[in-house]
């Protein structure tokens, strides 16, 4: 019979679809015909196909071949069908068995000789072919990255002689193993939160926002320090699981700049410029690619100069925000990226930087502070669960050496990993993440704390959002002393990191 079928697979969002490539050759006049919904570079990949073919010393079928890419409604693109494509025509041709090709899926780009060529994206391919219960083959560069998904079956080659061969059984294509790269760990290569002088409110308020990933803006003049302080939250963040490792590597595996196999469990850390455009902050494009938003995914998000962000971009960052992740939908293509990560954002309390310094003179009218101001506030400060005053250091604490031990990156990841331990024991999840329902079963207050609480909520009319943000970051506060109930030491130390509430009423 000359219709074959070859297993392969598109990309969409972090997975990676089937794809059944079907190709029949049919007696008519000579040529190649292809459907099932190609792109552009889908077509070229016949001109690649043929000339591979040739340079191999394949025979190139002179009939008429129809290849059918299937789902038809499915995305595809990039040339990473041309290996499955090369491999169904010479199945059809009958110039490899086809009975070999059933338990495999391929993928892969060729060059004009024959040479494999890696694709982008290989990794959810490697995962999807695993739970297929089929082999994988792919060009040899891709082998390390699809290595990853470790119970997947990964073989790889370097040109499409070498994939035949082993097809028509006269060599095998040994499997690849992960290698010893994947085990080393980034993360410990950030620098340390001692290098900090001073701070000790800001740094506390990093601990907290590190064990129960609160989402957290540093404000304060220019030059104390917000930039390094938010630079140093990875280093005292626990190590991230498998699995969210994987989910990391799958996002920049799909994304343009693809993975680095020495960033294996390094924990994202993103600071997009303030000039990002939407579609660099929450992806898109055809196809579409990833955003920062989604490579923070499992990591951290960092906004410095929050206010220099155009307002648009900022608008985009609420939905995810709250869904933790985000769909992209461009006409044909509609893609869904993961996007957990934990916002932290940095800037200045007005345009000159010096509002409520005490050395330096504010040159700012209240005009133009309420205006700097009301570019971030509303909805996005609404999410922000802790709002972190970095004041001025006084130059002998700079100049000093003092160092606390207890303020290394080591000793606070410890801490850290010891909370977010209690409260994934407690509730299977962060603090940060809680539901209201949640809140209220997890985190009972003592009576002195409700009514502090309550008092400040009416004294500042603050809304049941930032209530419920307030008893968050508390029980954060009370899970890093393992206590099981909230004080009104706990609350009234929450209500410190609210410093924007109560500049509203100065203002
Ligand atoms: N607390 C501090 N301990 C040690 N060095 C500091 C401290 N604060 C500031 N510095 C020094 O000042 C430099 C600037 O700090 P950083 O960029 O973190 O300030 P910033 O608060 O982000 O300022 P800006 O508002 O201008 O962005 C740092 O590179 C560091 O050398
Ligand atoms: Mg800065
Ligand atoms: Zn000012």
């Amino acid at each position: 019979m000359s219709l074959a079928i070859v297993y392969s697979r598109a990309s969409s969002g972090i997975t990676a679809p089937l794809v059944t490539v079907e190709v029949h050759l049919s007696n008519g006049m000579a040529g190649l015909n292809m459907v099932g919904l190609p792109e552009a570079a889908v077509k070229e990949s016949k001109d690649r196909v043929r000339s591979a073919l040739m340079n191999a010393n394949f025979e190139f079928p002179a009939r008429r071949i129809t290849i059918n890419l299937a789902p038809a409604d499915l995305p595809k693109e990039g040339g990473r069908f041309d290996l499955p494509i090369a491999l169904g025509i010479l199945a059809a041709s009958r110039q490899i068995p086809q009975q070999a090709l059933a338990d495999y899926e391929f993928i892969g780009e060729l060059a004009l000789s024959g040479e494999l060529r890696p694709i982008r994206g290989v990794l959810p391919v490697a995962l999807g072919a695993y739970q297929s219960g089929r082999r994988l083959i792919v060009p040899y560069l891709n082998a390390q990255e699809a290595t990853l998904a470790k119970q997947a079956t990964v073989l790889s080659a370097r040109h499409l002689l070498d994939v035949c061969a082993h097809l028509k059984g006269e060599q095998t294509l040994s499997a690849c193993l992960p290698d010893a790269l994947n085990k080393e760990n980034g993360s410990s290569l950030s620098a340390d939160l001692a290098d900090v002088k001073g701070q000790q409110h800001a740094k506390r308020a990093l601990e907290i926002a590190a064990a129960g990933r609160h989402s957290l803006l540093f404000i304060g003049p220019p030059g104390t320090g917000k930039t390094m302080l938010a630079s140093r939250l990875p280093g005292i963040l626990p190590e991230i699981s498998d699995e969210e490792a994987l989910q990391v590597a799958a996002v920049a595996s799909v994304s343009s700049d693809g993975f680095n196999p020495r960033h294996w469990k390094r924990i994202p850390f993103r600071s997009p410029h303030h000039s990002s455009s939407s579609v660099a902050l929450v992806g898109g494009g055809r196809p579409p690619r990833p955003g920062e938003i989604s490579l923070a995914h499992h990591g951290i998000l960092f906004l410095d100069e929050l206010p220099e962000f155009s307002r648009h971009v900022l608008e985009c960052l609420r939905e995810p925000l709250e869904s933790g992740c985000i769909t992209i939908s461009r006409a044909a293509y509609q893609a869904v990226f993961p996007a957990q990560f934990q916002f932290i954002a940095a800037m200045n309390p007005c345009p000159c930087g010096y509002a409520g310094d005490s050395t330096e003179h504010c040159q700012c009218t209240k005009e133009q502070i309420r205006r700097y101001m009301g570019r971030v506030s509303g909805p996005l400060l609404d999410r922000i669960d802790m709002q972190v005053e970095v004041a001025k250091l006084p130059a002998a604490v700079l100049a000093g050496s003092e160092n606390y031990a207890s303020d290394n990156s080591l000793a606070v990841r410890a801490r850290v990993s010891g909370a977010r331990a209690l409260q994934f024991k407690r509730q299977g999840k962060c603090n940060a993440t809680l539901t209201v329902p949640e809140l209220d079963y997890h985190s009972a207050l003592q009576e002195e704390a409700k009514h502090l609480l309550h008092q400040v909520m009416t004294k500042f009319m603050l809304s049941a959002r930032v209530y419920h943000r307030i008893i968050k970051v508390a029980r954060t506060a009370a899970d890093l002393e393992g206590s099981v109930s909230i004080t009104v030491q706990h609350i009234s130390e929450a209500l410190r990191y609210r410093c924007l509430d109560r500049m509203k009423i100065i203002i």
